[in-house]
C-alpha cells in the first residue's frame, strides 16, 4: 500500500446552502478519494463540533497548518493511524479545533482513496466481521417532514417509509410509491394550498401528528397492495426538539414522560408503526427502555439523539436495555474508526444499525457503501432531491452487482 502524498480541503455548500468543506486525500501511486461533509439541523447535544469556532474559514486554516503535514506520508491502508493522527492535531474530546465535518470527509476520503488503490468498491474496504455484502438495508424513506426540517409542519420530525423487501429495487420502488401517494393525498386535502418539501425532500403540510400518520399509513396500504412488496409506517420524532422542562409540548398537549409513551405507544400500535426514532428526550434512557420494553419485539426503536453514535452512550444502552437499534451517523463521533467501534458494539449485542444522511446533505453516493459493508439493517437517506437519490442510486448498483444483474 502507499502512502499519503497530499490532502486538500477547500469550502463547498451543503443541500441546504450552507457552507461546508471538501477534502481530498492523494496516494503516492495517484489514488484519490474525495469526500463533501454533510451537516445536520436537529443535532444531538453530544454530537462531536460540527465546524470550530470561526466556521469554514476556521476550519480550512487548520486543516492546512495542523492536519495535513500530520497526514502526509501514513499509509493510506492504516485507518486507524489516519483517524488517530486527526484526534492528535485536534486533542479535544468533539473535535472542537478541527471540526467534526473535516475529520469525516478527511477519513471517509482516505477510505475512497484506498479502495480506488485497490480497484475495489467502497463497502469492501469498510466491510465490518460477517458482512458479505448480498445483504441490503431496508428503505427509511422520509415521506412527510415536520419539526425543525419544515416550519409550519407537524411537531413530529419525520414520517417514513419503511420496506425490507430484500432487493434494494423493490424497497427503494416501495417506498418511492408512497411518497407519490403521500403527495396525492394531501392535493386531494388541501386543493388551494402550494404543497411544498422539507429539508429531507418529504412533503410539508398543515397538518397535525396524527393526521399525518394517517395519511402515510393509508398510503403505505394502498402501495404494498399495488405492489406486493412490504412497506409500512415509521417515525422519527426527534422529540428532544419539543421538549422543555420535563414535557413534551404540543401545540395541542403537554405530556410528561408518562403521557408521551402511552401517547407513542397508542400511536404505533393504531397505525402499525414498525419504525421509532428518538420518541423520547435525548437523556431518557430510562423512558428508552420501558418503550423497548413493551414494543421491542415488534418494531425497530431507534437512538439517534439519545446515542449520537457514540460508543459509550451506546454502551449505556445496552446495559439499561434502552433501544433495540441506532442510528449511525459519521460525522456526530468524526472519523470512521469511531463510527465502527459503535456498530461493532451494536453488532456484537445484535442491536441493528440504521446508516443515515443529514438533513443537509450532498450528492455523493458513499453512505449506501458505509451501510453495505457494516451490514446496516436500514439505510436512511430520503427519497427525492439530489444528494438522496445519489445514495439510493448508488445502493441500486450495489444491488445489481451482488444480485449478477449487472447487464
Ligand atoms: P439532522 O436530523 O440531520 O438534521 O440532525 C436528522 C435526524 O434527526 O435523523
Ligand atoms: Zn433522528
Amino acid at each position: 500500500m502507499s502512502a499519503i502524498t497530499s490532502a486538500r480541503i477547500a469550502p463547498i455548500f451543503d443541500g441546504r446552502g450552507q457552507p461546508t468543506v471538501e477534502v481530498e486525500i492523494v496516494a503516492a501511486g495517484g489514488a484519490r478519494g474525495r469526500v463533501g461533509a454533510p451537516s445536520g439541523a436537529s443535532t444531538g447535544r453530544t454530537e462531536v463540533r460540527a465546524l470550530p469556532e470561526g466556521g469554514v474559514a476556521a476550519a480550512i486554516r487548520e486543516f492546512r497548518s495542523r492536519v495535513a503535514p500530520a497526514l502526509v506520508g501514513v499509509d493510506l491502508a492504516d485507518r486507524a493511524g489516519i483517524d488517530a493522527r486527526l484526534h492528535e492535531v485536534d486533542g479535544t474530546p468533539e473535535f472542537s479545533r478541527i471540526g467534526g465535518n473535516t475529520a469525516t470527509a478527511t477519513s471517509v476520503a482516505s477510505a475512497l482513496a484506498l479502495a480506488a488503490e485497490g480497484g475495489r468498491p467502497l463497502w469492501e474496504v469498510l466491510r465490518r466481521p460477517g458482512v458479505d455484502g448480498k445483504a441490503f438495508p431496508a428503505i427509511v424513506g422520509n415521506c412527510l417532514n415536520g419539526g425543525r426540517h419544515a416550519i409550519g409542519g407537524p411537531e413530529f420530525q419525520e414520517f417514513h417509509a419503511i420496506s425490507d423487501a430484500p432487493r434494494p429495487d423493490d424497497a427503494i420502488r416501495a417506498a418511492l410509491r408512497v411518497h407519490a401517494l403521500v403527495g396525492e393525498e394531501l392535493r386531494r386535502r388541501f386543493p388551494k394550498l402550494a404543497l411544498g418539501r422539507g429539508d429531507e425532500g418529504g412533503w410539508v403540510a398543515p397538518l397535525g401528528n396524527v393526521d399525518a400518520l394517517e395519511v402515510l399509513r393509508d398510503a403505505c396500504d394502498r402501495a404494498r397492495d399495488e405492489l406486493k412488496i412490504p412497506v409500512r409506517p415509521g417515525l422519527d420524532l426527534a422529540a428532544s426538539e419539543f421538549y422543555r422542562d420535563g414535557r413534551y409540548r404540543y401545540r395541542d398537549q403537554t405530556l410528561d414522560e408518562d403521557g408521551q409513551i402511552g401517547f407513542v405507544t397508542g400511536l404505533v400500535e393504531r397505525y402499525g408503526v414498525v419504525y421509532l426514532e428518538d420518541p423520547l428526550d435525548e437523556g431518557a434512557y430510562g423512558g428508552f427502555a420501558r418503550l423497548t420494553g413493551a414494543l421491542g419485539a415488534r418494531i425497530q426503536v431507534v437512538g439517534d439523539d439519545l446515542y449520537t453514535s457514540h460508543r459509550a452512550r451506546l454502551q449505556r444502552g445496552i446495559d439499561e436495555k434502552a433501544t433495540n437499534a441506532i442510528l449511525i451517523k459519521v460525522n456526530q463521533v468524526g472519523t470512521l474508526t469511531d463510527t465502527f467501534a459503535t456498530v461493532d458494539l451494536a453488532r456484537r449485542h445484535g442491536l441493528a444499525t440504521v446508516t443515515s444522511h443529514r438533513s443537509g446533505d450532498l450528492p455523493e453516493g458513499w453512505l449506501a457503501h458505509v451501510a453495505v459493508g457494516t451490514g446496516a439493517w436500514g439505510l436512511k437517506c430520503g427519497l427525492l432531491g439530489g444528494e438522496r437519490v445519489a445514495k439510493l442510486n448508488e445502493l441500486l448498483r450495489l444491488g445489481r452487482a451482488a444480485l449478477g444483474d449487472d447487464g
